[in-house]
């Protein structure tokens, strides 16, 4: 049977080429903000001015949601008349202007009913704003776009008792009490910006305080307020602001601006954090942490989120975008600048690993697919689908990709004249690259199309080695599939860091004695010569993946454990072991699950289990096969049960083999350290319950689960433990760790969701299980936390349940999108995901998935946001 396709809803895009400047500036907003347990009225003033350069129409344009209830509107002082202004849809137009005008509206809103979490909505018992990207329109009518930078003004009022803690941007500059129990508080921000950036917090929060003293000797007032039970929980989440305030006036010469920076932490939150000025929204899971209810990933992910919010004052907030198209200016730029942070603070191998790892499952996925598009998209017709892998990870990769073509010092050169020149601006992608190409002379004209082309980059690499003259030819020539409106590519300008891998070693590669070299692929198809060498090289390509493309090299299995062993690059070590677990997946795949692995890379597995200079983080990177994902993205039409029947096979030999070196490595690892977030025992943790689940899979190793639950001191080894035990061959002793973690933790919602995410992922669980989660009275679907935890979790991390050949699975997933479409958008159309993938799997599972998805298309009014996705997915 061909499923219904959904009906086409005819939704605008909008479009890149469509950009104008705006009509009027916004010289200063005054925000009246009144909080009642009923209702909140905002009232707005707006110092409104021509702009000169624009060719737009005389009226003044708003962005007002429909929700917006308007209870008054005034122009300089009086009231406007009826037949000046007028509301269709989402906008507000306002004719008869001059050159300057001071506009007042007065709006009622019903934050209690908002569960989009977008503009102003209550979060338990506060109440907070996410504006990005276009929630303000929900709080006031307003030119909702960033190009549009003014001062902001903002006097909060509440109830005193219910709401001690009234918060906004910049300095606080009044506050007294009022009739009734009230009392107001009046924010300032002196820096300009635009609406995204806007926050407002109301609550009864409790605050941890500190200072630090900035490198001009300012001294900066930190806060991070939360709910009094969580005062425990703030530490490392202010350990890390410091490091990164201070990290970046070393690296980038960044200094903070105002007196007072502040973070907030609501529990319920659309994303991970916001970088409002001076007054950071995280959500809960992005900023508490203490060593009993958070895990050694929720300790690195704190710190990177904190850095990524504070680090957006400058690359996002100080010099901002000119429009959404721009999205990866600020996001692409930040995530390289935490990235580099965390390499800095932690292992910066394992880091990379982390991150790459997360770009081949995740983004090379989208590219691939019918949601495809460049880091600088042509068209969009939700903003919000727009915050994807490849704006942020992608982006991240080609500012990246810059820093290795310019180097440290010209990279520095162009950020500081960046900064520089465009403070105080709302500035294009374009803006970034000409400031790379003036501070290093180079021409990046080819080089944009890093930010035009969609697509993932595909090289084939052959090399000679030439025995007579001991020299190597090396040949790359490259490729781009095409992706949705983009048929052919022109070729991208790629950097591939190279170096030649002898029996002892790296080799120099020409007289000048150097064993590493920068190769610029530009052309389609590119030669160099290396040597000479008195023997055959191993090239060694790509090093540290210096480029976010598909490597095809023809490499033997005694040519990979040569680099595995030898290679000087920590990142291409991984990288061969990578292949060589591929190798495996792929005999097992073409020759039956129970065909033997390869004798040396058995002995290779064990070889790294014993080996004492290996440090213990990097080892539990190399004895962990790549995940189902990444093995889906190689082959195609993907059978899901059989590539994890051949992935879990290769695994269960492989530990068969050498497991008593397991079991002792394990033992090994046994600390009795206090628990410290340190890189050190992060990767001693790592190794030790890599090794764990292992047994318990593969080795009877149970007991050992049921000990390491009983005795964790920490929630790395307590989770570990309980996910092992979820996933072991014997899983009789799981139920009795669950439901001990569930009494354990049934008060804090973060070690919950823990406990919601292990069973959502246990490779044994049945969507009937799943459905009694949903059903489970700490589950909420109103809380984007208990969704990822349970659904999402589902979807993307447990590829082996997810993919049932009834469709179960997929049935699932898109009753619950159905669901969320009424309550939360934004997160519905993230969780279509999986779905829109349906063409790359064979059957049955490919029309299951489509009929899922036409059903979602077919249920009634979608939201725009899941509207877009579903016929993206559909359409083509
Ligand atoms: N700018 C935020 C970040 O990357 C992203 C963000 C937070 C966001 N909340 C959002 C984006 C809500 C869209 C909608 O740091
Ligand atoms: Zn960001």
């Amino acid at each position: 049977m061909q499923p219904a396709i959904a009906p086409t809803t005819a939704i605008e895009p909008t479009r890149l080429c469509d950009y104008r400047p705006p009509a009027f500036w916004v010289d200063r907003v005054d925000l009246q903000v009144e909080l009642f347990d009923s209702h909140t009225v905002v009232t707005a003033t707006l110092a409104l001015r021509r702009n000169r350069q624009s060719a737009q129409s005389l009226d003044l344009v708003l962005d007002g949601a429909a929700e917006l209830q308007l209870l008054a509107i005034h122009c300089d002082g009086e009231p406007l008349s009826p037949d000046r202004y007028q509301r269709q849809g989402e906008t507000l137009t306002i004719s008869g202007l001059g050159e300057s005008a001071e506009l007042t509206t007065r709006v009622q809103l019903d934050p209690a009913a908002n569960t989009r979490l977008e503009g102003l909505y209550r979060s338990r018992a506060m109440y907070c704003t996410q504006c990005e990207a276009e929630g303000f329109r929900h709080i006031t009518f307003y030119p909702d776009r960033p190009d549009v930078l003014a001062e902001f003004r903002c006097r909060i009022s509440a109830d005193k008792q219910a709401f001690p803690v009234l918060l906004s941007n910049g300095n606080c500059v009044a506050s007294g009490d009022l009739d009734a129990g009230r009392h107001f508080v009046e924010w300032h921000d002196p820096f300009k910006k635009p609406c995204y950036l806007f926050a407002l917090v109301a609550g009864d929060l409790a605050v941890v305080s500190d200072s630090f003293v900035t490198a001009s000797g300012r001294t900066v007032a930190l806060k991070i307020y939360v709910e009094e039970k969580d005062l425990d929980k703030c530490d490392h989440a202010m350990r890390s602001l410091k490091a990164a305030m201070a990290w970046d006036q070393q690296r980038y010469g960044r200094e903070y601006d105002l007196d007072l920076f502040m973070i907030v932490a609501v529990d319920d939150f659309n994303m991970g954090a916001m970088e409002n000025k001076g007054l950071n929204i995280f959500n809960t899971s992005a900023v508490l942490a203490n060593p009993s209810i958070a895990t050694d990933a929720t300790f690195q992910r704190i710190e990177s989120i904190v850095a990524h919010e504070y680090f957006h004052n400058w690359s996002g907030n100080r010099v901002t975008c000119r429009d959404w198209f721009q999205l990866s200016l600020k996001e692409g730029f930040t995530v390289f600048r935490d990235a580099q942070f965390s390499a800095d603070m932690n292992a910066a191998v394992v880091k990379r690993i982390e991150d790459v790892s997360l770009l081949r499952t995740l983004q090379f996925a989208e590219d691939a697919g019918p949601l495809a598009h460049p880091v600088q998209p042509q068209s969009y017709v939700e903003i919000n689908n727009f915050y994807t892998v490849t704006v942020y990870e992608k982006g991240a990769e080609v500012v990246g990709m810059l820093h290795t073509l310019l180097g440290e010092r010209a990279f520095r050169q162009a950020t500081d004249r960046y900064f520089e020149h465009y403070d105080g601006q709302a500035v294009t992608i374009e803006e970034f690259v000409s400031a790379m190409e003036e501070a290093s002379g180079r021409d990046l004209q080819q080089f944009r199309q890093w930010y035009w082309q969609a697509g993932t980059p595909e090289l084939d690499c052959h090399w000679q080695w030439h025995e007579a003259t001991g020299m190597v030819t090396l040949t790359v020539a490259q490729q781009c599939p095409p992706t949705p409106g983009q048929a052919t590519k022109v070729p991208f300008h790629i950097p591939i860091r190279v170096g030649m891998v002898g029996a002892n070693g790296d080799l120099a590669l020409s007289a000048d004695g150097a064993t590493e070299q920068l190769l610029e692929l530009t052309a389609r198809r590119q030669q160099w010569q290396f040597g000479p060498f008195t023997e055959p090289p191993v090239p060694s390509l790509l090093r540290g993946f210096s480029a976010p493309v598909k490597l095809h090299v023809d490499y033997s299995e005694e040519q990979l454990l040569h680099l595995a062993g030898c290679d000087s690059d920590g990142f291409n070590r991984w990288e061969a072991m990578q292949q060589l677990y591929q190798l495996a997946v792929h005999a097992a795949l073409a020759q039956g699950a129970d065909s033997p692995v390869s004798a040396p890379l058995v002995a290779r597995f064990e070889q790294l289990l014993n080996d004492p200079h290996l440090d213990a983080a990097t080892a539990a990177q190399l004895l962990t096969l790549p995940g189902e994902s990444e093995l889906f993205e190689r082959w195609q039409p993907i059978d899901p049960e059989k590539i994890t029947a051949a992935r879990n096979s290769v695994r269960a030999q492989l530990v068969a083999a050498s497991a008593e070196s397991v079991r002792s490595r394990y033992y090994a690892l046994q600390s009795d350290q206090p628990y410290a977030p340190s890189s050190d025992q992060i990767g001693q943790r790592a190794l030790k319950n890599t090794l764990l689940r292992y047994l318990c899979e593969f080795a009877q190793g149970e007991p050992l689960a049921v000990a390491q639950f009983q005795q964790a001191d920490n929630m790395t080894d307590q989770l570990a433990a309980l996910t092992a035990l979820l996933a072991a061959a014997d899983s009789s002793a799981a139920g009795a760790a669950l439901s001990s973690f569930y009494q354990q933790w049934r008060h804090e919602p973060l070690a919950l969701n823990l406990w919601f995410r292990a069973q959502a992922t246990a490779p044994g669980v049945e969507p009937q299980q799943l459905r009694a989660l949903l059903q489970h009275p700490d589950f909420s679907l109103t809380n984007p936390n208990k969704v990822r935890s349970v659904v999402a979790a589902y979807a993307m991390a447990n590829l082996g349940q997810f993919h049932r050949r009834d469709g179960s699975g997929y049935q699932l997933l898109a009753e619950v999108i159905i669901q969320l479409n009424a309550i939360n958008p934004q997160i519905a159309a993230r969780l279509v995901v999986p779905l829109t993938a349906w063409a790359k799997f064979a059957e049955p599972y490919r029309t299951a998935m489509r009929e899922n998805l036409a059903a979602i298309g077919n249920c009634g009014e979608l939201a725009k946001d899941l509207a877009e996705q579903v016929e993206k997915s559909l359409g083509g």
